[in-house]
């Protein structure tokens, strides 16, 4: 398999679908759509909303284009979630996805507003579709697990401890808390929203959940390291920002060698997992390998 071109085919598939659930830029408030589609249209790996149809997939569902406005939806709020990541009162950050931070061209109030308008958005859409389909429990169910991934126990919440952490000593039980819950959560509730929503079993979701929170835990060990060994133009964003903000991270406690062995170990064994389930689905074992192999 030709990872890198499969990736890049599940990109553009997915863009092209996340157009059609983007605001028109009209009316009083456009500036608000043209602020929500800025970040949304800067691009991305779109990381989340893949794994979310390729769990989909994995557990035999159907035509993905039925559960698309999930996938649009994660992107809504990993989108919303970056904007607000970025904000002077928040990591100060000036440059996402090879363009200007949302704030630096729409101002603060805006980029809040548009946060806001992308996390609301995003539940607008998955409600319409939820209202389409006809196993309606399923969408419920996929919902509720993106909204636990978002919440106040979920994204948020790691983004509230990694915050208090600036300028602290901290153990790495807290570095693992924040690590699950700013980045993990948002990458291993849409696998188990795309899992449901194919009717996959209990046991079934049991077992992709350790390679759906291993891979988390990896790509924010491997977001940390590149914050300090990455190249700018090709991340899109600003390295440095962790030191700068005197940031917990896994180099910050284990340097750099020790932290990609982690990682590393943590791939192996999603990648066992995923073998247990008897599914050995090439795209998402060369998808956890690309986790700690990426520079971008
Ligand atoms: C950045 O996520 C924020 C983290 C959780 C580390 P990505 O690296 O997936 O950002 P995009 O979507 O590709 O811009
Ligand atoms: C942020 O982690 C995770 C989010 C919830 C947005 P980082 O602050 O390390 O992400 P980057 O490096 O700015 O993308
Ligand atoms: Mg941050
Ligand atoms: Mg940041
Ligand atoms: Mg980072």
């Amino acid at each position: 398999m030709d990872f890198k071109k499969s990736l890049k085919e599940r990109k553009i598939l997915f863009e092209q679908n996340l157009k059609s659930f983007m605001p028109d830029e009209e009316g009083l408030c456009k500036t608000l759509y043209e602020s929500m589609n800025y970040s949304l249209k800067a691009g991305g790996k779109r990381l989340r909303p893949i794994l979310l149809l390729e769990t989909y997939k994995l557990f035999g569902g159907k035509e993905s284009e039925r559960i698309m406005p999930f996938a649009a939806a994660i992107e809504m709020i990993h989108t919303y979630s970056l904007i607000h990541d970025d904000l002077p009162s928040m990591d100060d950050d000036d440059l996402r996805r090879g363009k200007p931070t949302n704030h630096k061209i729409y101002g603060e109030g805006i980029a809040v507003l548009a946060g806001d308008g992308l996390l609301n958005e995003a539940f607008e859409i998955m409600v319409k579709a939820s209202l389409n389909l006809d196993d309606k429990e399923s969408a419920l169910m996929a919902m509720n697990h993106i909204c636990e991934g978002s919440g106040t126990k979920g994204m948020i919440a790691g983004q509230v401890v990694d915050l208090e952490s600036e300028n602290k000593d901290i153990n790495i039980d807290v570095l693992k808390y924040i690590h699950e819950n700013k980045t993990g959560k948002l990458i291993l509730k849409p696998m188990l929203a795309g899992a449901v929503l194919a009717g996959a079993s209990k046991g079934e979701i049991d077992n992709v959940k350790t390679y759906a929170k291993n891979i988390g835990q990896a790509f924010q060990v491997m977001d940390d390291i590149l914050d300090i060994v990455g190249d700018q133009d090709k991340l899109g964003k600003n390295i440095g920002s962790d030191e700068e903000n005197n940031k917990a991270t896994y180099p910050s406690l284990f340097g750099l060698e020790k932290s990609k062995e982690i990682a590393n170990e943590l791939i192996e064994d999603a990648k066992l997992s995923l073998k247990k389930l008897n599914k050995e689905d090439e795209f998402l074992l060369n998808l956890a390998d690309y986790i700690v192999n990426r520079d971008y």
